[in-house]
Formats: structure tokens, sequence, C-alpha cells
């Protein structure tokens, strides 16, 4: 990775949100697939490891100054998308979720570089910032981009993709809003879709297929799909409208 303009943490500080009172972690699994004895919680800790943590929704006009509304990214990478969609959009919110913490400082040193008002960045698990800390219906779109695929069949449990992420992704979007999803991985777009095809809380909208991100000028809209792209691989897009359905999790095609 090009090493950023190095800036320090108090420069950052006004585009990176950390998250308070993140749930434990499970415990470790062992070689076996059993949890690592080590790891178990005593019978006196149990109840700390099951119970989560009490933690405060976002409110995203205080964070932002503003009652604009707000739009979240999961996986941001370098942060290519949200740099592009926050000059291009200034009436918009973003909001990066980004679990590898080099990327999200390298992201932020770009939003902090060019002073962008309207965007922040986490460096959290994009499945737990979604489900315990975004309130219901509070944003008008999600986006995801190039998901790591997780080739290994052992380790595609590891992927965000999930059923309960997507009905995590319906709860936080408004009714009327948007998802978008992308990937160069035929089989991984194919599970994605058949998850949110499945939802009655969503419906696809195939006409604003081009749109799921807006472009640069050399034609790409991330890191990714510009490797993808230059490789002559294939992208796929899809976009699915938040609609008055109920959330459901649907069964997991990849099991
Ligand atoms: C293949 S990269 C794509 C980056 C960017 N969206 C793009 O298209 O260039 C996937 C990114 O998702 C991040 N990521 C993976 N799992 C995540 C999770 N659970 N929460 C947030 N970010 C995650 C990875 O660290 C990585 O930066």
């Amino acid at each position: 990775m090009r090493k950023p303009r190095r800036l320090s943490n108090e420069q950052l500080a006004p585009w990176v949100w950390e998250a308070q009172n993140l749930s434990p972690k499970k415990p470790a699994l062992a070689k076996s697939g059993e949890p690592d004895s080590a790891s178990l919680p005593t019978e006196e800790g149990l109840g700390k490891v099951a119970a989560r943590p009490p933690v405060t929704p976002i409110d995203w006009a205080a964070l932002f100054g503003n009652a604009n509304p707000t739009e979240i990214e999961v996986g941001t990478g370098k942060g290519l998308f949200l740099l592009n969609a926050a000059l291009a959009r200034p009436g918009t919110n973003f909001f990066g979720i980004e679990i590898v913490r080099k990327y999200q400082l390298y992201a932020a040193t770009r939003y902090a570089i060019r002073n962008l008002p309207n965007v922040k960045t986490t460096c959290s698990d994009a499945k737990v910032i979604l489900r315990d800390f975004v309130p219901a219906g509070s944003v008008a779109a999600v986006h995801v981009y190039f998901p790591d695929p997780w080739w290994k069949a052992r380790h595609k449990k590891r992927r965000v993709f999930t059923p309960e992420f997507a009905a995590d992704a319906a709860r936080a979007i408004a009714l009327g809003g948007r998802l978008y999803i992308a990937s160069d991985v035929e089989e991984y777009f194919g599970v994605m879709t058949a998850i949110v095809g499945a939802m009655p809380a969503f419906k696809v909208r195939p006409e604003e297929e081009q749109l799921a991100a807006p472009r640069t000028e050399a034609g790409f809209a991330t890191n990714f799909e510009r490797k993808a792209l230059e490789t002559g691989g294939s992208v796929w897009r899809a976009v699915y409208e938040r609609t008055p359905e109920p959330v459901t999790v649907v069964a997991d095609p990849v099991v």
C-alpha cells in the first residue's frame, strides 16, 4: 500500500468514530472444532460472556452535526468509493465500516486531507455495528462492494454477507432506501442475491444496476473493481429497494 501523508490521531479524530462496549468475542475454537477449554467461560463468568453489554445507538444527526440522510459502506478498504461519493454528494453523510485498522486510517487520512465534512469511518466488524449500533430505519442506503470471498469451504463462515447480516441491513435501511451490492466472484454474488432475493423486505431494482456506485473518470468505483476490470474479470452488481414487508432471516444458501 502506498503510504499516505501521516496525520496524528488528533488530526484524524473528526473522521474517526470508535464503538464503545463491543460484544465480547465468542470462545476460540480448538482444532477439533470444539471450543478451546482454556477459553470456555467459567460458571461464574457465564452470564458475563452470554450477555451483550449495553450500547448507545449511533445518533447520526449528532455525529455529523446535521439532519442529512446517512449511507453506510461495509468494508471500505482504502476508502475510494466513499471519497468519490462524499465529494459528489455533499448533502449526504457517509459512514464507512472497515475491520482492518490500517485501511480505516488510510481512508480517514484521505478524507482529512480534503477536509470532507460528510464522511466518517470506524474500525469494527460491520456485522456487529449493523446489529448493535445502527438504529432501525435510520440510513438511506447500505453499500457492500467486493466483500472478501473467503474461498475455502471451511472459511466461508467468515464472510460478511450472511442471512443475519442481510436482515440487519434491512432493519437499518429506511423504507424506500437502497441496498447496493457488487462482486467479482460469481459464486459469492449468487449467494448474496439468493439471500436478498428471498427476503420480502427487499425488491430488486434492475434499472438502477449501473448506479450501484459513482464511477471515477477512469471508469471504476472501488479499488477492487479497478483490479477486476484491469485483469479482464467480470463484475456483478445489483440494487435493491427496502420495502415495507417484515424483515426475515432466510435460510443460509451456504451450508
Ligand atoms: C476485498 S476488500 C474490498 C474493499 C473495497 N470495498 C473495494 O471494493 O475496493 C474487502 C474489505 O472488507 C473488509 N472487511 C472484511 N470483513 C469485514 C467486516 N466483517 N467488517 C468490516 N469490514 C470488513 C476487509 O478488511 C477489506 O478491506
